[in-house]
């Protein structure tokens, strides 16, 4: 069985049947004084139509130098032209090809405002003496700092020779990282075949810290110690991802932690993970980011999701996946914490979600694919896999997923390639068992199938009961335990009471519990939110210095969205927001300005 070549992807203006980019020279200096990229991509081609005129691929926001093609012995000037600029798609450039050319040069410039980086003044790092650059590609916006054919069908190899002030350390998602020689000029190779998404770059006062022989942490020298610490399990969670689906085929994990104004928990980068600093609890209780952004290294970057309808493939697998390394590493209970937790958060995104959105198999022609990462590909198809496992059982369906990902690797593939090997592989043979599997519901319909499992958690129960009581005027089980208790299951705790609270019940529950100064960022987070929803004033200073500093998108929407919904919240939060905006990454300002309204 091939996959199907997924074309048109609504995502891209790329025509990769005709014209197909397989792999990438970039030439780029970091200019941290103009906020710009700039240098050349080389890009070397494969022609399966041979007498197709010209490559089509997509940019946005980058001003173009000129554009060279040739077949290896020699350039000559190529016309091109970049049409007009969709506001979600960006503008495309076509370059014409002679015929026998296989490569073109593309001489570039980023914009300042590129949607796929963010240029942090030395004011807005850990250490405020150096500027710091990352990229953000997935998803689609690789485009803003390469032209490329950005759509995930289409897999390239790439290299780079990037230049940075001599004191800065240059990464990307590819080999040639380096573990503490600076310089200005790094140079690196990707080797393995990646969709555009995955491409990846960052530049800043970056130090390392080895985690074991395959595994490393990147991050500011003051934040290294404690990122080392938190991630020290990491080799456990390569050895349990190996054991359950196959090798590690991308040689080296590492890990960077970026400063907090990454919009994202974390992003898969191939070989080098973007982290946000949120996850550093100091007790490793938020590491089953890194459980999940490792498990892409076989969902997702190995077997990638064709388009972005096809998200569930990518981020459904890897929820699944996710939560049994944190069996094998954490143990049953701290899995069954995270499942719980998981279907809650699913619960309430489709209370909030319209019908298209609540489809595995999504629809976003005319749309933003920001806009369909909600949590619903994640949960609802984590609990697709789930109900395979507890139907066909651990042993066969471990068996089934490894060989899919053999079977499918370094391809890019639909749902319906994934639900035709499925029917070979595992359902197909067993009539019966494949009845009570409702698998287009599942895919195709909005809502949940009533056959969808239902998580559950001794610890997160005996919780639940605690939070009944203490919102029953019993708090004494509830004190005694809580400084016991996992962040799960105070994060549980806090979900259980009654919403929204009472003011002086919120303020008794900060007093008992010192909510509104917990360090841990999630925890902060539920109760901040529980203060809004409860007009509690006790925590105003501390959700002002969290909207500031943390630009988390998973936290910073609710917040906003919340304080919107009163006529004093929303000078409030015109007033944070006109402080926290210059510190925030395009991909938040976006979604920011959506909720406050822009500027201030
Ligand atoms: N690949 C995603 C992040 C992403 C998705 C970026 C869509 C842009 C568009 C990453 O693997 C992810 O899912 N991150 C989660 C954390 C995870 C533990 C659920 C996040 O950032 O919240
Ligand atoms: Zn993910």
């Amino acid at each position: 069985m091939t996959s199907s070549p997924a074309f048109p992807d609504v995502h891209s203006y790329a025509n990769p049947g005709h014209v197909r980019v397989r792999h990438v020279a970039l030439d780029l200096d970091v200019d941290f004084r103009t906020k710009t990229l700039s240098g050349s991509a080389t890009l070397h081609l494969d022609r399966p139509d041979p007498s197709a005129p010209r490559l089509l691929l997509d940019t946005r926001g980058l001003s173009i130098g000129g554009a060279e093609s040739g077949n290896g012995s020699a350039w000559a000037p190529a016309p091109h032209e970049l049409g007009a600029a969709d506001p979600i798609l960006g503008a495309p450039l076509s370059v014409e090809l002679r015929p026998g050319d296989d490569r073109v040069r593309v001489r570039y410039t980023t914009s300042p405002a590129a949607s796929g980086l963010q240029w942090l003044s030395p004011g807005q790092t850990a250490g405020k003496h150096h500027p710091f650059l990352f990229s953000q590609s997935q998803a689609i916006h690789a485009r803003s700092w390469v032209p490329v054919q950005d759509t995930p069908a289409v897999r390239l190899t790439y290299e780079a020779v990037v230049r940075t002030p001599p004191e800065l350390v240059a990464l990307m998602g590819a080999a040639g990282n380096s573990t503490g020689e600076r310089g200005g000029t790094y140079r690196f190779r990707m080797p393995q075949r990646i969709p555009a998404y995955l491409m990846a770059i960052a530049a800043g006062d970056i130090a390392f810290a080895p985690l074991g022989g395959r595994s490393g942490v990147y991050a500011e020298p003051s934040v290294l110690p404690a990122a080392a610490r938190e991630f020290a399990d990491t080799e456990k969670m390569m050895a349990s991802a190996e054991r359950l689906y196959g090798p590690y085929r991308w040689d080296r994990y590492d890990i960077l932690v970026l400063p907090p104004s990454f919009p994202f928990g974390g992003m898969e980068n191939p070989r080098l993970t973007f982290a946000t600093p949120t996850v550093l609890a100091g007790d490793k209780s938020l590491v089953a980011l890194i459980a999940h952004e490792l498990a892409h290294s076989w969902s997702g970057n190995l077997v990638t999701n064709a388009t972005w309808s096809d998200f569930w493939l990518n981020e459904g697998f890897t929820t699944y996946i996710e939560r049994r390394l944190v069996e094998e590493v954490y143990g049953r209970e701290a899995a069954a914490m995270e499942a719980v937790l998981g279907r809650q958060d699913l619960e309430e995104e489709l209370s909030r979600l319209d019908d298209r959105d609540e489809i595995l198999h999504i629809d976003l022609a005319g749309r933003d694919p920001d806009e369909g990462a909600t949590r619903l590909p994640y949960e609802k198809g984590a609990l697709l896999l789930r109900s395979l496992e507890e139907l066909y059982g651990r042993e066969d369906f471990d068996r089934f997923l490894r060989r899919y990902f053999d079977h499918f690797a370094f391809q890019s593939i639909t749902t319906a390639d994934f639900l035709a090997y499925l029917g070979e592989h595992l359902i197909g043979r067993d009539g019966e068992r494949a009845a009570s599997i409702p698998i287009e519901e599942w895919t195709e319909r909005p809502g949940l199938p009533s056959v969808a499992p239902r998580p559950a958690s001794e610890a997160l129960h005996r919780v639940a009961r605690a939070a009944e009581a203490w919102t029953a005027g019993r708090p004494e089980e509830a004190e005694g335990a809580f400084p016991g208790w996992t962040t799960q299951e105070r994060l549980q705790f806090l979900r259980r009471l009654p919403s929204p609270l009472p003011v002086d019940r919120l303020a008794a529950l900060d007093a008992a519990f010192g909510l509104s100064a917990s360090r841990n960022a999630e925890i902060a987070f539920q109760f901040l939110l529980m203060a809004l929803k409860g007009g509690y004033p006790g925590s105003d200073a501390r959700l002002e210095e969290f909207l500031v500093s943390i630009g988390r998108r998973k936290f910073i929407k609710p917040l906003y969205e919340e304080l919107v919904k009163t006529e004093a919240g929303r000078v409030r939060a015109r007033a944070i927001y006109a402080k926290a905006r210059p510190g925030y990454h395009p991909i938040a300002v976006d979604t920011v300005d959506r909720i406050v309204g822009p500027g201030a």
